[in-house]
């Protein structure tokens, strides 16, 4: 089925069937429908605040497919500005990232303040008799910035709701999951690569364990992948305990399509990481989740969770809270998929260039992981395009209807169970929502509240 303008959305997405047709991941109509629903209305994460400490600092990030520039005024507020001149829509800053007094436009001279300003125009007496209103003529200005813990994320939309609300409590949680580690700084440079998959599929990846076995067996097979069960430094330290971790998996399903899936940490790991102490291999090393700070923000249902956040749309907090992952989309069969690692401020150099040593090999153009992930998630995209192929939807049936919720005393709900597809279809059917209403408003209607009963 190609797009077809008289249907709504929600009909690409069965969530009964659990089914999704593969035209939203080979369609240029939809995709552009999305830059403009999704993107440019919802909250989309700019950069770590570590990256812009000072006064004059910026960072050049993405909404959709559109430059703007994260950056620092000189009262230390964060301003997220459109990086494109008003004069005939040049980019007022190339760097990825620096320090600058202002941005000025290399084609004709214009040039904007920190908070976006037009502050200079060459001509502007002779040429334009100082009749150009520059209060007018400023860099277009984000709807609404804010900072969660010092993950920087801005919106187009002034309707919007507050970050807080918007993340709600499991994309303070997918978050928490990093922050609460310490304080954590993002190491200096981003990876960037792109990859020829629609963004969704490599969405949808960031919570499918279900591919790991097979997809990345010759990363299990050379010894670099690790263990879910966590390694010890030193030999004879007692044993962990023997556990199928593909059967103790936990999915939280939140606000406006954000959610968690992949495993959880048993009440016997639990203990047993408690028992060996220090002998636990430093990158494994769950113990800061149990420090009273982490235990209060984590809550019930985090405290536990191993798996993976993404905040809708497109920002995966990944390897244990030691990476964060932009999924920007770059036409309906391009993906750039960006990389950042943050460790705590305070880690010992040598755990830390190991940390990064593991980012690197990992993820990115370079990572184990990530070069079998891009080639399945290529042929995925390439299969989406044939009028044969689209004639048959794909299935995300796994557990559907056999998610049991269970509610913890502040009200969060989390799903108990083994690997399964909750959370994608989850994505799939609030990405239909997204893409149903016409505005803010209509989407806090008619959005599905997260589950109650079984999914
Ligand atoms: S395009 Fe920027 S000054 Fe002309
Ligand atoms: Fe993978």
């Amino acid at each position: 089925m190609l797009y077809d303008s008289t249907k709504p959305f929600h009909t690409y997405v069965d969530a009964k069937a659990g089914t999704v047709d593969r035209a939203i991941f080979a369609d240029q109509a939809i995709y552009e429908m999305e830059l403009e629903r999704i993107f440019a209305r919802a909250w989309n994460f700019m950069c770590h605040e570590s990256q812009i400490p000072k006064a004059g600092d910026f960072f050049l990030s993405f909404i959709g497919e559109e430059s703007v520039i994260a950056t620092r005024d000189k009262k230390g507020e964060l301003q997220v500005l459109l990086n494109s001149c008003r004069h005939r829509g040049n980019a007022v800053c190339r760097a990825e990232m620096g320090n600058a007094r202002s941005f000025l436009c290399t084609y004709h001279g214009w040039t904007y303040g920190l908070d976006g300003q037009l502050i200079g125009v060459p001509g502007y007496k002779d040429f334009y008799h100082e009749q150009l209103d520059k209060s007018q003529w400023g860099l277009v200005k984000a709807g609404k910035v804010a900072s969660y813990k010092g993950f920087v994320f801005a919106t187009m939309d002034p309707e919007a709701p507050d970050l807080d609300e918007y993340l709600g409590p499991v994309g303070r949680l997918g978050l928490d999951l990093m922050a609460e580690k310490g304080d954590v700084v993002a190491v200096e440079g981003v990876q960037k690569n792109l990859i020829g998959c629609n963004w969704k599929l490599a969405v949808d990846n960031l919570y499918d364990w279900y591919h790991v076995q097979i997809s990345h067996a010759s990363s299990t097979m050379s010894g670099y992948s690790r263990p879910l069960v966590p390694a010890v430094v030193d030999e004879g330290a007692p044993k962990p305990p023997q556990q199928n971790q593909q059967m103790l998996h936990r999915v939280l399903l939140g606000d406006y399509g954000h959610g968690i899936s992949g495993p959880r940490r048993s009440p016997e790991m639990r203990e047993y990481q408690q028992l060996v102490g220090d002998k636990i291999e430093p990158l494994n090393d769950d113990r800061w989740r149990d420090e009273p700070a982490a235990k209060a923000a984590l809550g019930e249902a985090g405290a536990d969770t191993r798996g993976h956040p993404n905040i809708f749309p497109n920002l995966w907090v990944a390897s244990g809270g030691t990476q964060l992952s932009l999924r920007l989309p770059r036409g309906p069969g391009q993906c750039e998929i960006w990389w950042f690692t943050l460790v705590p401020r305070d880690m010992p150099k040598e755990t830390r260039d190991l940390r990064i040593m593991r980012a690197n090999h990992t993820f990115g153009p370079a990572g184990m992981l990530e070069q079998d992930d891009g080639e399945n998630w290529d042929q995925s995209t390439r299969a989406t395009r044939g009028p044969i192929a689209q004639r048959y939807p794909l299935n995300f049936a796994m557990n559907l209807g056999l998610g049991e919720p269970t509610v913890t005393a502040d009200g969060v709900r989390y799903i108990d169970t083994h690997i399964n597809e909750h959370a994608q279809l989850w994505t799939y059917r609030a990405w239909a929502e997204w893409m149903d209403a016409d505005n803010w408003a209509d989407l806090k209607k008619s959005r599905t509240p997260t589950p109650v009963g079984a999914v």
